[in-house]
């Protein structure tokens, strides 16, 4: 089971004074060493935490995998492909969400996608889609002829949340509802057996799969063991135990659980 560290929010911290410390690039020997698979970005329309030229030295400088998530932005596009990342993961951006908030609308916009695909696939660019678990999803990202998918694992992330009292990390409606334990347990089961279930097709239709967001310590045992996810892609839970731990023994802890 791979695991790609997304260090966003190594960014994040130094935005918050627009100064130049933490540098995320100091992040890239730390997570080599720690064990991690590979590196995750977020190169966000608004810039808000990694910049151009944070994309471009890592890019440069990482011995491990770049997986640059982006929008269909046609700037952002026109970027990417002058980078080349190992992977683009394209998600939905809304400027003013916290994060990002669900999958993308594969139907809505297909034709905007298909020509993405198109042009990232020219550029030697792996391609991967964040997508919400559902079977039309992964036979749609089928059918543009993506490699990857990613599955959208907030829904997951704040059921967990609700059921356990940890925190969750997606502003998501079920927060709204009233819900028994019971219930929020039986959906907890269903949520996870529909990650196991959907990942499976998508690799027997050839796709391979990586999921993320709002996955931290806790909530990760519980899909930690299926095996057709190759990959998790985690940020926020890594980076804030990082403040207590250090980078890469938050790395070590999480690899740890993934392993098991
Ligand atoms: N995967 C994708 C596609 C994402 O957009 C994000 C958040 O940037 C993550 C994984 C990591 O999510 P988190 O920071 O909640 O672990």
């Amino acid at each position: 089971m791979k695991l790609g560290v997304n260090i966003d929010h190594i960014a994040v911290l130094r935005e918050a004074r627009k100064i130049a410390d933490p540098n995320p690039l100091d992040a890239l020997g730390i997570v080599k060493r720690a064990g991690a698979e590979q590196i995750t970005i977020h190169l966000r329309e608004d810039r808000r935490h990694i910049n151009d030229s944070d994309a471009r030295n890592i890019i440069k400088l990482s011995q491990l995998p770049i997986n640059l998530e982006c929008a269909l932005a046609p700037e952002i596009i026109d970027i990417v492909c002058e980078l080349k990342p190992h992977r683009a993961t394209l998600v939905p951006e809304k400027r003013e969400e916290v994060t990002t908030e669900g999958g993308l609308n594969i139907l809505g916009e297909q034709d905007r996608l298909i020509e993405v695909i198109d042009r990232l696939h020219s550029n030697e660019i792996e391609v991967s889609l964040f997508i919400d678990p559902t079977y039309e999803n992964i036979k749609r990202a089928k059918e543009l002829g993506v490699e990857w998918i990613e599955f959208h694992t907030g829904k997951y992330a704040n059921i967990y949340a609700m059921l356990f009292g940890n925190l969750g990390n997606t502003p998501h409606t079920i927060y709204e509802l009233e819900l028994s334990r019971k219930e929020l347990s039986n959906m907890l089961e269903e949520e996870v057996t529909n990650l196991r279930i959907l990942s499976c097709d998508a690799m027997e239709m050839g796709l391979k799969v990586a999921a993320g967001h709002g996955l931290n310590y806790q909530n990760i045992e519980a899909i930690a063991d299926i095996e057709t996810i190759e990959e998790f892609n985690i940020g926020q839970s890594i980076i804030a135990r990082s403040v207590w731990v250090g980078l890469e023994q938050a790395i070590l802890d999480m690899k740890a659980l993934l392993i098991r």
